[in-house]
C-alpha cells in the first residue's frame, strides 16, 4: 500500500523545502517533486502544512508502579494520545525494584508495552548493585538493543542510586558504549528538606518545590558529571528544570566534555506560583520532580534550547490522577509525583517557540525528534524525512489553533497541567509507519500495531570521541627509593 503525502513544505532539522514524499509499506521510498507515484496510492495533502519527522518523546512513564500505585495511562492509550499530539516514538524506562534482576524486569515491561499503537523503546534503570547487574546491563546492550541507561539520583530508600552505584554503572556502560543518563537531585538532601519542611507544618503541595529547591538538582548535575568526566563516559541529563544544572552542563560543554540536556514542556512554560493554588487538588496536580521552577529558571531553559546547549525536549509523562493525588492529602511527600503532557509537547513548543521567534521550524524539528534519534542512536531511521526512513511522519497546521483542555484531550488523566492554554499549530495527520493514525481530530490508533524499537550502542553521534577518563593512560613515575630499614 502507497501513501502520497502533496503539495506540503518537508522540514528536516537541516533544513526546508517544498517536496512530495512517497512512503510505500512502513517505509518513505522517495521525496521530491514529479514522484513516480503507483496507481492506487492514497493522498494525503498538505496544502499550507509543514510535513515534519514524528515527534520522539525520549522521556514517558506509561503505567509505572510508583510511590503506591500505578500510573494511568497505559502503553496504548498513551501512545494514541501522542499521535494526537504528532509524536510517533517514544522511549520509556524499565524500573527495576532494588534486588530485582534487570532482565526480569525488562522482560515485564516489554510485556506491557506489547500492546502499544505506537513504536517504542526503552531506557532500562539501575537502581542497585551487584554481579548480575553488571552482566544483565551488557545482556541488555548487545542483545536487546538498549543503549541508554538510567540512574535516579533522588527517591532515597526507594530506587535511588548512591555514588558507588553510579560509579559502577557508569564503568560498566562505558565498557558497553552505552549513554548513561541521570534524573539530578541530591535524594539525601531532598529527604532531610522534606522533614524539616513537614515538621514545620507544612503539609500541603507547597511543600514539594521548597523541598527540592535548584540547588539540590545543580548539585546532583554537577556530580554526575564530574563522575562521567573523570570515567570517561558521555552522559545525558533528564528534566534539566533550572539554572543551577544548566550552570553545570554548560561548564562541562564548554570544557568539550559530552553532556547532553534534556528539559521539559512543562517547565519550559509553568511556573512554581502552581503550587500555592487555593484549591488543593489544583495545587496537587503539579506534583513532580524536579518541580516546577520560577520564570527565571524558565527563560534560561528557552535560551538553552535555543543556543543548543539543550538538545532534546520531552514530557516525562507519568500520569496520576486527582484520587492517586490525593493519596498525598495529609503529607506533600506521599503524592505520586508526576504530570502529563505527551499529546501537547509539541503544540506548546511550536507555539511558544517557533510562533513566538525563538526555534525555527527546523530547530523545532532538531529539538522534538532528529536529536534524540540522533543521540539514542536511531538516526536516520527515526528523526527525519528521508528516502529509506520509517514513515513516521506529522502533517503540521501552522495556522489552525486549539486550546488545550482535559475535556478534550486523549490522555488518560482527569486534567491538563496546560489547562486553557491557546496554541496555535496543530498535527493535521500524523503517520505511524505508514498508517494514518490520526486525521483531523480523529483517532485510528490499533493497539498492538507499535514495534519495539533496537537502539544499538556505541552511537556515531558521540561515541567517537577520544577518551577523556583520567584513569585511562595514568602515568607511573621511576623514581629512586629511599632504603627503608624494616624492623
Ligand atoms: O515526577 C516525576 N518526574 N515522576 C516520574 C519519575 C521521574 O522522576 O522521572
Ligand atoms: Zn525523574
Ligand atoms: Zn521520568
Amino acid at each position: 500500500m502507497a501513501t502520497h503525502i502533496v503539495n506540503g513544505t518537508v522540514v528536516t532539522a537541516e533544513r526546508e523545502f517544498r517536496a512530495d514524499v512517497l512512503i510505500e509499506g512502513d517505509k518513505i521510498v522517495a521525496v521530491g517533486e514529479n514522484l513516480d507515484v503507483p496507481a492506487g496510492a492514497e493522498q494525503v495533502d498538505a496544502t499550507d502544512c509543514y510535513v515534519m519527522p514524528g515527534g520522539i518523546d525520549p522521556h514517558t512513564h506509561m503505567q509505572l508502579p510508583f510511590m503506591g500505585t500505578v500510573a494511568s495511562e497505559d502503553f496504548f492509550s498513551g501512545t494514541a494520545a501522542g499521535f494526537a499530539g504528532g509524536n510517533t516514538m517514544i522511549i520509556d524506562f524499565v524500573i527495576p525494584n532494588p534486588q530485582e534482576p534487570l532482565m526480569a524486569a525488562y522482560e515485564k515491561w516489554r510485556g506491557w508495552a506489547e500492546k502499544s499503537a505506537g513504536d517504542y523503546s526503552f531506557h532500562v534503570a539501575v537502581t542497585w548493585w551487584d554481579d548480575s547487574v553488571h552482566a544483565d546491563m551488557g545482556k541488555l546492550a548487545t542483545e536487546r538493543g538498549v543503549n541508554s541507561f538510567k540512574h535516579f539520583m533522588a527517591y532515597k530508600g526507594a530506587i535511588m542510586c548512591d555514588d558507588e552505584v553510579l560509579v559502577n554503572s557508569f564503568t560498566r556502560a562505558r565498557e558497553l558504549g552505552a549513554l548513561c543518563t541521570v534524573h539530578a537531585e541530591n535524594g539525601e538532601l531532598v529527604f532531610r528538606l522534606q522533614k524539616e519542611i513537614f515538621e514545620r507544618g507544612i503539609t500541603g503541595p507547597e511543600g514539594h518545590p521548597l523541598s527540592r529547591p535548584p540547588e539540590v538538582e545543580g548539585e546532583a548535575a554537577n556530580r554526575a558529571i564530574r563522575i562521567a568526566e573523570v570515567l570517561g563516559v558521555p552522559l545525558y541529563l533528564v528534566h534539566t528544570s533550572c539554572i543551577d544544572a544548566l550552570e553545570a552542563l554548560t561548564r562541562a560543554r564548554l570544557e568539550g566534555q559530552r553532556v547532553f540536556g534534556e528539559c521539559l514542556a512543562g517547565h519550559l512554560l509553568i511556573d512554581d506560583s502552581v503550587y500555592r493554588k487555593k484549591d488543593w487538588n489544583e495545587a496537587a496536580h503539579y506534583v513532580m520532580s524536579p518541580p516546577f521552577r520560577s520564570k527565571e529558571h524558565q527563560d534560561a531553559l528557552w535560551r538553552a534550547l535555543q543556543s543548543g546547549m539543550i538538545q532534546t525536549t520531552a514530557t516525562d509523562h507519568c500520569c496520576f490522577c486527582t484520587p492517586q493525588k490525593q493519596m498525598g492529602i495529609d503529607d506533600f511527600r506521599q503524592i505520586p509525583n508526576g504530570t502529563a503532557g505527551v499529546e501537547d509537547r509539541m503544540g506548546v513548543i511550536w507555539h511558544h517557540g517557533v510562533n513566538k521567534g525563538r526555534l525555527t521550524p527546523s530547530e523545532f524539528v532538531a529539538v522534538t525528534s532528529t536529536n534524540a534519534a540522533k543521540i539514542f542512536n536511531i538516526f536516520p531511521r527515526k528523526g527525519t524525512i528521508a528516502a529509506g526512513a520509517d514513515a513516521d511522519v506529522v502533517v503540521w497546521d501552522p495556522k489552525v489553533s486549539r486550546t488545550i483542555s482535559a475535556k478534550t484531550h486523549h490522555q488518560k488523566i482527569d486534567f491538563n497541567i496546560f489547562e486553557g492554554m491557546e496554541v496555535t499549530g496543530v498535527a493535521r495527520t500524523t503517520l505511524s509507519r505508514g498508517k494514518v493514525v490520526w486525521h483531523d481530530g480523529k483517532l485510528s490508533a490499533e493497539e498492538g500495531a507499535g514495534r519495539y524499537v533496537d537502539r544499538p550502542c556505541f552511537a556515531p553521534y558521540w561515541s567517537a570521541q577520544k577518551t577523556t577518563n583520567r584513569l585511562a593512560e595514568p602515568t607511573k613515575v621511576e623514581r629512586v627509593r629511599p632504603e627503608v630499614e624494616k624492623s
